[in-house]
């Protein structure tokens, strides 16, 4: 059962939802040509997650992923001092190729979110590197987010546990209506992490779906303790509500949520179950 399906209706599952017709350029306008207040604070707290976790424990340059990437490279920049590589793994096919247009220069605009990352000094020591950093780092996967990390469960890839930072922002919550699949996207995401890694994760709070030019995709309604209690199986975690009217970007949601936090070194049982009931073909 679809714990978020209203009695009678079918929730639009993410490989129903028209990616392919995803317009980046649309995305950015509306929401990356300019930082919002709510990117704003959403980026201080990943900065300051990052640096301090850094700061007591880096020894050597780490592999990061951005999972759902899309079009948005602040989650990207936020790893950029410490990360050897970074993979952007996408799924839509005009948001992989926007990815691949932004590695050898990445657009002006994104200096706005630089700016305020590079008021932490791990930041600030590669501030006239930052493109050549990015270009030598950035990997752009195309992918599915819930074939990320399945096969490693039957020992068939060496993905589980591999990446040391992570983010996936505004995509568990917006790639489904479904709260299963949700839930799933968290648990795909959370299990490419490294024991002890330093993740965020951003949500859209109570959204029943999105436009990006024309096209309408789906999302699932999640509240903050929703996000809560599925994220503190998989590690320690802090969480954010950002709910004035400022953070709100489009009609239709009622506030963001982050999450930053570490993964824990033990494989939660709760996922276990939940993967073990997973039928082996997705959304069958
Ligand atoms: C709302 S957008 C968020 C994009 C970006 N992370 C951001 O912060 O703005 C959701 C993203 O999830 C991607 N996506 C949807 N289903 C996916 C899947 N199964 N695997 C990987 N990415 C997926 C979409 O193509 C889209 O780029």
């Amino acid at each position: 059962m679809d714990l978020r399906a209203p009695e009678g209706s079918t929730p639009t599952l993410n490989a129903d939802a028209p990616w392919a017709a995803f317009d980046p350029r649309a995305y950015i306008d509306h929401n990356y040509r300019d930082l919002l207040n709510a990117d704003a604070e959403i980026l201080e707290r990943v900065r300051d997650h990052f640096s301090n976790h850094f700061r007591e424990n880096f020894e050597r340059p780490v592999l990061g992923i951005d999972v759902g990437a899309g079009a948005n490279l602040y989650p990207a920049l936020s790893m950029l001092p410490w990360c050897r590589e970074i993979t952007l793994f996408e799924r839509a096919p005009a948001n992989v190729a926007y990815l691949r247009s932004q590695r050898d220069r990445f657009d002006d605009h994104w200096d706005s979110f630089w700016e305020l990352l590079r008021q932490e000094k791990a930041y600030e020591e590669i501030h006239t590197d930052r493109r050549d950093r990015f270009r030598k780092a950035v990997r752009v996967r195309s992918g599915d987010l819930f074939d990320l990390t399945r096969r490693n469960l039957i020992g068939l890839r060496p993905d589980m546990g591999r990446w040391q930072i992570g983010t996936m922002f505004f995509v568990a919550e917006s790639l489904t209506g479904s709260y299963t699949e949700f839930r799933r996207a968290v648990e795909c995401f959370m299990l490419a992490l490294a024991p002890g890694a330093p993740f965020a994760a951003a949500f859209m709070e109570g959204s029943s779906g999105y436009d990006v030019g024309n096209q309408h995709f789906p999302a699932c309604n999640v509240s903050e303790s929703q996000v809560y209690d599925i994220l503190k199986l998989y590690g320690k975690v802090d969480i954010w509500r950002l709910g004035e009217s400022s953070h709100m970007v489009r009609p239709g949601h009622t506030g963001m949520i982050l999450v930053c936090g570490h993964r824990n070194a033990d494989f939660a049982p709760s996922a276990l179950s939940t993967w073990l009931n997973m039928p082996f073909r997705r959304h069958c």
